[in-house]
């Protein structure tokens, strides 16, 4: 094999495994390096996850999904605002896609809008950006908004888990349990009047149901937001309807019966 088809290979394996961003501008040979550095201690931090770490005590196992599950529901109840929320998420070690995502992607748009959608997880460009929907998802999603007279001043966007799956696979089961929490009190202190769920999985996770999303794009839902109960709907996810352009007509559908709703809800 010529040294062009080895690279090429080599790329290909890379991409399979998520590795799709640079870290720097220069290649860094770790094999020709002479000596490792010598390792710097890893300062780990108490957190509500790991109150039993101090300073120099030895590494513990990161926690069981059960105890992350169960520490990301005391830290989002603890937030009192949205801001406060982004904060505790920041700190929040609970997740492992924390280790691998660039940053935490929280929210776009205006958090007192009326209407709020939330898709799955952020991709490549949101996680270089880190606000939600800004590739090319997130560009047919506001040529949607613009089409029922709506735009990132006057919608409120987030995601179910808030930081990039490696190689933006699907988030695990165990994944979006954990990040539960934190959208479920984003939701309810953003307060929407309406809420769009972007993606089968985002309709899953946020209403609870079995059906796929062609069952259940278009129908409303009732979604206890912590404070009151507000309208839910599923639609198709952007990233979907590239891949399948004829179904934009029934998202077309759907974002006219929000608009619908929107109005008829007041002003
Ligand atoms: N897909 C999502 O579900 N969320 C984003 O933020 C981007 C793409």
């Amino acid at each position: 094999m010529n040294n062009r088809n080895a690279a090429r290979d080599l790329l290909d394996f890379y991409a399979e495994a998520g590795v799709d961003a640079l870290l720097g501008e220069q290649p860094v040979d770790r094999l020709a390096a002479p000596e490792a550095p010598p390792q710097r201690a890893v300062q780990r931090v108490a957190t509500p996850l790991n109150p039993e770490i101090r300073q120099g005590a030895a590494p513990t196992a990161p926690p069981s999904p059960d105890a992350a599950a169960m520490a990301a529901r005391e830290a989002a109840k603890s937030a009192q605002t949205l801001e406060e929320l982004r904060g505790i998420l920041d700190k929040f070690d609970g997740c492992a896609l924390k280790a691998t995502a660039t940053r935490l992607v929280f929210a776009d748009g205006n958090p007192k809008a009326r209407v709020m959608f939330v898709g799955e997880a952020p991709g490549r460009d949101e996680d270089i950006e880190g606000l939600p929907f800004v590739g090319r998802s997130g560009k047919l999603l506001d040529r949607m908004l613009a089409a029922i007279g709506l735009d990132r001043t006057s919608v409120y966007i987030a995601n179910i888990v808030p930081w990039r799956p490696p190689g933006n696979r699907t988030p695990t089961p165990q994944e979006s349990a954990i990040c539960l929490p934190f959208i479920l009190r984003q939701i309810e202190l953003a307060d929407p009047d309406i809420l769009v769920c972007l993606g089968g999985p985002s309709a899953q996770t946020l209403l609870g149901i079995k059906d796929g999303i062609t069952k259940t794009r278009g129908r409303w839902f009732s979604f206890n937001a912590g404070k009151r109960e507000i309208r839910a709907m599923p639609t198709f996810h952007p990233a979907f309807l590239l891949r399948s352009p004829l179904q934009k007509r029934f998202a077309w559908r759907d974002f006219l019966a929000i608009k619908k709703a929107l109005a008829s809800q007041g002003a």
